[in-house]
């Protein structure tokens, strides 16, 4: 068993693993060595002997106990055939949905298109470097793909005001997205994807009334999926502000939690394994802040299984070298 299964599945308090969102990309120069040369990102996801390969680059730095496979949560609606790029310094843009091609879509084109995916994952899961370790496979939860599908761009401070307007959309998009989100997933874990992370990013949009809707629902129908095929399943809905009810409801083997959720609080009334939640500003400032925080984490969590991660992902302007302080401390605990 790998220590990530160990904790997800045993629920082994003796050992703290880690892994970091986002841990392979632009803090990392040999990532921007190969990003510079690919400016097209999805493109860059599409070739797998170099999405492979960055996915194992942060192995070679760090002894982190999993590898996440270089992609991202927006290769599905790429592969549904919404138009899908990346500008620098804004983020996605996404072109105009068009739910009749959607509808006309077979099963086997979308596992094709992906299909560069797939067999990163298993280049990935076969390599040397992942011995020991899990390799991760991920989706975003349908709530957040919903999200960009509709409003095309980030939601960073609200969602268009229109946005609830079509129900008869909505639901279209959310039925297509379970049947593909299954299928993504499905393919993942056949490849060598030893682990599921849901990531629901903008869970913390939705106020308690509208989360059973948009979030509970759809998230427990693809976890009690992927429950079915026999590998663990960890969900990260990020801002949500009840994670026990969460917990409670969708029932995921482990809950990633954010930066702003209180652990102390979630160590009271969360019973699963806890994974992430320190906040990766503090990878921007010092050892000893960076001691600090790590060890405050850890001894919160020393009696409950517990995977060390941050509270979002990496940020591009981290120090490689904090990175390695981070994993030898929490290697050293
Ligand atoms: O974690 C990993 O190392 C695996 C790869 C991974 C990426 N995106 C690569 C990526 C994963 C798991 C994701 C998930 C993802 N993608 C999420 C959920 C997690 C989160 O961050 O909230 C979301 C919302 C996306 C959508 C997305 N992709 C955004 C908003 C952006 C642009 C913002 C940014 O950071 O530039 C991306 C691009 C992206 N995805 C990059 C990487 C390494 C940066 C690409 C680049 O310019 O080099």
């Amino acid at each position: 068993m790998t220590p990530l299964h160990k904790v997800l599945i045993n629920k082994d308090t003796t050992i703290n693993p880690i892994w970091i969102m986002r841990q392979a990309g632009r803090y990392l120069p040999e990532f921007r060595e190969i990003r510079k040369k690919n400016t097209d990102f999805i493109k860059l996801c599409l070739n797998e002997k170099l999405s492979s390969e960055i996915t194992l680059q942060p192995l070679k730095r760090f002894d982190f106990d999993a590898a996440i496979i270089f992609s991202d949560i927006l290769m599905l609606p790429y592969a549904l055939d919404q138009k899908v790029e990346f500008k620098k310094n804004f983020g996605p843009l996404l072109g105009d949905l068009n739910l009749n091609e959607i509808s006309k879509l077979n099963e086997n084109d979308f596992i094709k298109k992906l299909s560069p995916v797939y067999k990163a994952i298993n280049l990935v899961s076969k390599n040397n470097l992942t011995k020991n370790k899990s390799t991760i496979g991920f989706v975003g939860a349908p709530w957040t793909l919903l999200v960009y599908m509709i409003n095309k761009q980030s939601p960073k401070v609200k969602l268009k005001d229109n946005f609830y307007q079509d129900k008869s959309l909505i639901n279209k998009i959310l039925s297509t997205l379970d049947k593909f989100l299954k299928i993504h997933i499905k393919n993942q874990v056949e490849n060598g994807a030893e682990i599921i992370q849901i990531f629901d990013s903008w869970a913390g949009l939705l106020n308690e009334e509208n989360l059973p809707n948009y979030v509970y629902n759809p998230t427990l129908t693809l976890v009690d999926y992927v429950k079915t095929l026999n590998v663990p399943v960890i969900c990260f809905p990020r801002g949500v502000k009840n994670y026990k009810n969460y917990c409670d409801i969708v029932k995921p083997d482990g809950i990633c939690i954010d930066y702003e959720t209180d652990p102390n609080k979630i160590l009271k009334e969360i019973k699963i394994p806890v994974q992430g939640g320190m906040d990766p500003k503090i990878l921007l400032t010092d050892k000893e802040i960076l001691k600090k925080e790590t060890k405050k984490y850890l001894d919160i969590f020393k009696d409950h299984p517990y995977i060390f991660n941050l509270g979002h992902g990496v940020l591009p302007e981290t120090d490689p070298n904090m990175m390695d302080y981070l994993v030898k401390m929490v290697k050293d605990y």
